[in-house]
């Protein structure tokens, strides 16, 4: 088991990171000393596999339980979702002393987390996330929300749970699909804070999926990942300064995601492209050393994610697309580029005519 302490000075709380730790649940949600009632919020599959442990741990340990399914995908992230929850909430009369578990990826993290922060103007919440992206990135940190119809998680709030479980043995139902989205902020973190982690990487001799990676493997890089965005995050709570590393890859990424209607490249997908792109002009800088974004660039190739930008795309779509995306001042971009392995730093301003010129069809 491990344990790394998030000291927020309002609101401290733990990850836990513990494989095979499922059905001990219910004894550590205890020791929070919450309400009896808790409401388990999932989707239809995730609850399927796992909903029986964590209901029967959670009443094993004394608590009330009630669940709440939203359907699966992005699609449902929206305010709606959130008026179905409130409504479950309200039919079991849960108390401000109660909690909000969420059972589930990013989305379901991201929902729970903010009807927490806002039923009955705040109640306990536990994040339970079950993809190695939720696990590593988005149950850390405080920021929940949903979607607006014009635009990704523009309504929402920064909220922090009670706690954070991790039990990395629930990663054996994810597909590998996804598993690589969530390798790819682990890289991201090898390469913009933790050394030790990115060599942990590159020693495996594959990351494609989690049957080639060792249980130690794994372990490592969750905990590691987690006290990199931890370490992050409680240095600047709010988004004043440094958190802005954590958008390494994201400036390029997201206009490809958004280029590409959010599906047929995946968000990791399209972050690994950006790191490589990133990466590239970081040395054309003269930041960072050719050999280094090599390192970098075949860890991504290692994992399965692509490094290319998609050949339908070309970079003026990609250059209006930061345009739109208001990345673009005065003709200029600000990006995160790294000057080591674990080292990066923010706000490096590029002009559209460097973006212009990056070989981006070509492999490294
Ligand atoms: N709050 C933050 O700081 C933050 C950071 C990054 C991303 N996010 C948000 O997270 C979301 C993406 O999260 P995600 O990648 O986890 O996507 P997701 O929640 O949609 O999960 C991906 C898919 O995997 C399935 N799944 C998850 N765990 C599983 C398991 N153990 N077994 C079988 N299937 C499983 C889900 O049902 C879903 O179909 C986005 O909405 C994004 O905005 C938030
Ligand atoms: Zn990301």
């Amino acid at each position: 088991m491990h344990s790394i302490p998030v000291r927020l000075p309002d609101n401290p709380y733990e990850i836990i990171i513990a494989a095979g730790s499922l059905d001990l649940l219910g004894e550590r949600i205890k020791s929070l000393k919450i309400g009896k009632k808790i409401l388990v919020v999932s989707n239809p599959q995730i609850f399927a596999i796992y909903g029986d442990t964590v209901v029967n741990s959670l009443q094993n340990a004394g608590f009330e339980v009630f669940s709440h399914a939203i359907p699966a995908g992005e699609d449902y992230k929206h305010l709606e979702s959130i008026v179905h929850l409130y409504d479950t909430a309200l039919e079991n009369y849960l108390e401000r002393s109660s909690a909000l578990l969420a059972l589930g990826g990013g989305v379901i993290g991201d929902m729970t987390g903010f009807a927490a922060a806002t039923w009955l103007r705040g109640i306990n919440f536990i994040q339970l996330p079950t993809s190695l992206l939720a696990m590593v990135d988005a149950s850390i940190g405080g920021k929940t929300g949903v979607n607006h119809p014009k635009g990704k998680n523009l309504i929402g709030a920064f909220y922090q749970p009670k706690l954070v479980y991790i039990d990395p043995n629930v990663l054996k139902t994810l597909p590998e699909r996804e598993f690589r989205a969530g390798m790819a902020e682990v890289i991201k973190y090898g390469v913009i804070w933790d050394e030790e982690l990115f060599l942990g990487l590159e020693a495996a001799e594959k990351l494609d999926n989690l049957a080639n990676i060792t249980p130690e493997l794994l372990n490592s890089i969750i905990t590691r990942s987690c006290q990199a965005k931890v370490d992050v995050v409680t240095q600047d709570e709010k988004e004043a300064g440094l958190r802005a590393i954590l958008n390494y890859g994201h400036t390029i990424g997201h206009a490809i995601e958004s280029l590409t209607g959010y599906t047929s490249v995946n968000h990791g997908e399209a972050v690994a492209i950006g790191m490589v792109a990133a990466g590239r002009l970081a040395v054309e800088l003269g930041l960072w050393s050719q050999a280094e974004s090599d390192r970098q660039n075949r860890l991504i190739e290692k994992t399965n994610l692509p490094t290319e930008i998609p050949q339908g795309l070309n970079i003026e779509e990609i250059i209006e697309a930061l345009k739109s995306d208001k990345k673009v001042k005065d003709g200029t971009v600000r990006f995160v580029l790294p000057s080591g392995i674990g080292r990066a730093k923010e706000g490096y301003t590029i002009s559209a005519d460097k973006i212009r010129n990056l070989p981006i069809h070509t492999k490294f």
